[in-house]
């Protein structure tokens, strides 16, 4: 007769696996706790390329309280110049996602996307940057990523701070693999290993006639700094189409039709469209992510308004500065479903100094702080840096082996060309 395996063990060895069963559940449980309290860095599944891949860095959280901020607005907003440590220093906490993709080790083999339209392989050498190969398609996206590159290889106060590399990033709204992308979610059946850079649209985003990044700031500080709290419309406004991300946006309508609270509608270009200045004429700015993230986040965060958004699936360089709770917070959380919607919003309507609190938080963080210029220059050099370390980093390269250099390629709008004169 065949004894079952269990029985067959002996008892010092059955101690052994049910200790070690225990330790395994404790040990999931306070992953799963962990996850409670860190909605933005959402745990990923391990994968076995990349071993530590997914583990959020310890406190997400540990930067500097807003009332300390070392940094002063109207002089240090504009200022490109910063080094490594006046960047560690000036921007508590700004280069998060950076440190959680360097935790997933050795970026490995890039894939080369040449399907994408929306891609672009680079090298930066000696502090100059290359242009290797591109997708068929020439987006202004590519441009104005290439734009910030290269805008931050001329400010670098410090030569040595810029390492030899090679990089692909991709300008689509979802994100690949080893790649610089804009944005990151840890949802099953996402790419998961990607790095996160700055949005475009730092330089400019054109073509919704938004702007460069500076003529944006402008136009939206014109408008929202005269308006005190009690002078903007008590309502919740909201414009976009519900062909991207139908479920959410769908629902959205659905809840706010006919409410006392609320301009929300379909976006009709001729007849309710909303420059992106005049959101700030509202109290409520209501946020909802498209077929990833929405490019408008940080533009309403340059409004003394107040963000209400379902808790939100797609990080962007900025996220980890998002809070929906305590004496920082900075965006009203409602359910995916918008089934408090309507509560919260006469929740901050009967309780306006509860409410300025949070529009203020936003502003002094986001458009006075972490959404400047200077702060995206000193996130794409710890970028460089970051890269480097976790393999990107490339060796002596000749003249010929480098690709074509940005200078020429920026005005001919293509990698190869017949010789004229
Ligand atoms: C918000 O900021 C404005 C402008 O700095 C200030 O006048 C107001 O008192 C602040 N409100 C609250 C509740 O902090």
């Amino acid at each position: 007769m065949q004894t079952p395996l269990l029985t067959s063990l002996p008892p010092r060895l059955l101690y052994i696996i049910a200790a070690s069963l225990l330790l395994i559940c404790l040990f999931s449980l306070s992953h799963f706790t962990k996850s409670q309290y860190t909605p933005l860095l959402p745990q990923v599944q391990q994968t076995p390329n990349h071993p530590n891949y997914g583990q959020p860095p310890e406190d997400p959280k540990g930067w500097i309280k807003p009332s300390l901020r070392p940094f002063d607005p109207a002089t240090d907003g504009d200022n490109l110049f910063y080094n490594s440590e006046e960047c560690d220093a000036k921007f508590p906490g700004l280069f998060t996602e950076i440190d959680v993709a360097k935790a997933r080790g050795d970026i490995g083999e890039i894939p080369f996307h040449d399907g994408d339209k929306g891609y672009v392989k680079a090298r930066i050498y000696k502090g100059k940057l290359y242009i290797v190969a591109k997708g068929d398609d020439v987006w202004h996206r590519q441009y104005a990523i290439l734009h910030q590159i290269h805008r931050s290889l001329l400010t670098a106060p410090n030569p040595s701070e810029i390492p030899n590399i090679e990089f692909q990033f991709l300008v689509n709204d979802h994100p690949a693999p080893s790649t610089w992308s804009l944005a990151w979610s840890g949802n099953d059946g996402e790419v998961h290993d990607t790095w996160i850079m700055p949005d475009y649209g730092f330089w400019s985003w054109p073509e919704p006639h938004i702007g460069s990044y500076a003529e944006a700031k402008e136009k939206i500080e014109e408008v929202d700094r005269p308006l005190s709290w009690a002078d903007k419309q008590g309502l919740a406004v909201w414009r976009g189409t519900v062909h991207w991300n139908g479920e959410l946006r769908g629902k959205l309508l659905e809840v706010a039709k006919g409410k006392p609270w609320s301009d929300v509608a379909e976006l009709d270009w001729k007849t309710n469209a909303l420059k992106i200045e005049e959101f700030c004429k509202y109290k409520f700015l209501i946020y909802t992510e498209g077929v990833t993230y929405s490019g408008r986040l940080r533009y309403f965060q340059h409004c003394r308004s107040i963000i209400i958004t379902p808790r939100l699936a797609w990080r962007q360089y900025q996220s980890f500065l998002l809070q929906s709770s305590g004496p920082d917070q900075n965006y009203v959380e409602v359910a995916p479903d918008w089934s408090d919607l309507e509560e919260k919003v006469q929740y901050y309507l009967d309780h306006p100094i509860e409410a300025e609190r949070i529009a203020n938080n936003t502003v002094r963080l986001f458009r006075d702080w972490y959404l400047t210029p200077a702060g995206e220059v000193c996130y794409w050099r710890k970028l460089f840096q970051g890269w480097a370390s976790a393999g990107g980093e490339v060796g002596e390269l000749k003249l010929e082996e480098r690709g074509r250099s940005w200078e020429s390629y920026v005005l001919m709008g293509k990698l190869d060309w017949e010789a004229t004169a």
